[in-house]
């Protein structure tokens, strides 16, 4: 058994998967989040703070008794990472979190260190999307630069639409017009990068969305290895760039021409990488384990293909029927209340 704990801000599935890694360690988890009772990661972990994200107290408590804190979803409020005193490893980091936090920081970012985005403009009023609505050459996605996941806070336009109808449909003082990609493929890329700037990065995977919302994922994605080494350059850049430690996910759009065009990154366990619990050596949720627990990283190779599908609340059946399938490995994040497009669970299977 390790001495060492390891703090979770978030009591998601994510929360829950990390936890379920570190006991493989003998690490154990200490949760804290406002509904951490009876959540995913709650319910398992060994030891859980129900508090707010600003409760002081209950932060200085929690960062007594961690050795390292990570978040499990990016729109943690930075003050209370910020809260953490030296003594307690900060994963992914304060840079990491504030960029991923806000799509304009994000995208000026990837512009910085060269990797291609598509023409944003950034929007704090109707008359500055009127005008980015007039510079637009065809259609394009208005999205909240802050609190957007699954596809939420976003709408699709073109030129000649209503800016004050988008305005008012999209409800929030500060957004982002990005142009519309006529992608071929939508692409991750997950990094992991430890205290002493160490990465290894894992197979590129392929995924399917539908309505902004990841439906499937297959990896490793059959790409040009100049793809590979782009995308592998790109993620890699930013991990270095915002001083990741834990992982660094990276979206990306591969063109008809064979370019990947930056979508956005996410510091944490990505979707689109569940299927390394199964598919390699060492998952992404063990690789984040080590990267802030000094372990050093483990293999991430795959001989095989791996598929990774979503269920939600309106599917959630198919958790049943997974386990009739011998192949399936089948994933009940525990929760209770089967929302439409909740994600409740997940099945991995090799082709
Ligand atoms: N500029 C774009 N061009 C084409 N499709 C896009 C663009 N931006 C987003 N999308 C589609 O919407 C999905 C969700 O958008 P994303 O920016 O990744 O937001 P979220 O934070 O909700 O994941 C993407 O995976 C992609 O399918
Ligand atoms: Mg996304």
């Amino acid at each position: 058994m390790s001495d060492f704990t390891l703090g979770i801000l978030g009591s998601g599935q994510l929360g829950r998967m990390i936890v379920q890694a570190a006991a493989d360690y003998g690490i154990s988890c200490h949760v804290f989040a406002p509904d951490a009772n009876n959540s995913p990661a709650g319910e398992i972990c060994n030891k859980l703070t129900e508090a707010e994200y600003s409760d002081q107290n209950a932060l200085n408590h929690f960062y007594n008794v961690v050795d390292a804190v990570t978040c499990e979803f990016e729109n943690v409020p930075i003050s209370a990472l910020e809260m953490a005193p030296e003594s307690v490893l900060k994963s992914p980091g304060i840079k990491a979190l504030a960029t991923a936090q806000e799509r304009l920081i994000e995208k000026e970012t990837a512009k910085l260190l060269g990797i291609p985005t598509s023409p944003y403009w950034k929007i704090g009023s109707i008359s500055d999307l009127s005008d980015a609505l007039d510079a637009l050459d065809g259609s394009a996605i208005l999205k909240t630069a802050k609190l957007g996941y699954d596809g939420k806070g976003q709408i699709r336009t073109k030129s000649g639409d209503s800016p004050e109808q988008l305005w008012h449909g999209i409800n929030t003082d500060f957004a982002i017009l990005e142009s519309f990609v006529n992608f071929k493929k939508e692409i991750s890329f997950l990094i992991a990068r430890n205290t002493k700037g160490q990465t290894i990065i894992f197979p590129p995977t392929l995924n399917h969305h539908k309505n902004g919302i990841l439906i499937h994922s297959t990896s490793p994605a059959i790409l040009p290895q100049s793809v590979i080494d782009a995308g592998c350059d790109y993620v890699e850049s930013m991990a270095n760039h915002l001083e990741v430690v834990g992982l660094l996910a990276m979206e990306l759009f591969l063109t008809e021409e064979n370019t990947l065009v930056f979508n956005e990154i996410a510091p944490r366990p990505h979707n689109s990488y569940h299927w390394t619990i199964e598919g390699c050596k060492t998952s992404q949720f063990h690789q984040l384990v080590r990267s802030v627990s000094g372990l050093p990283f483990g293999e991430v190779e795959t001989s095989k293909k791996w598929h990774m599908k979503n269920i939600f609340g309106q599917s959630v059946s198919e958790l049943q029927s997974g386990y009739s399938n011998a192949k399936s490995y089948v994933h009940d994040y525990g929760k209770e209340d089967p929302k439409i497009d909740r994600k409740m669970g997940h099945i991995t299977w090799v082709e």
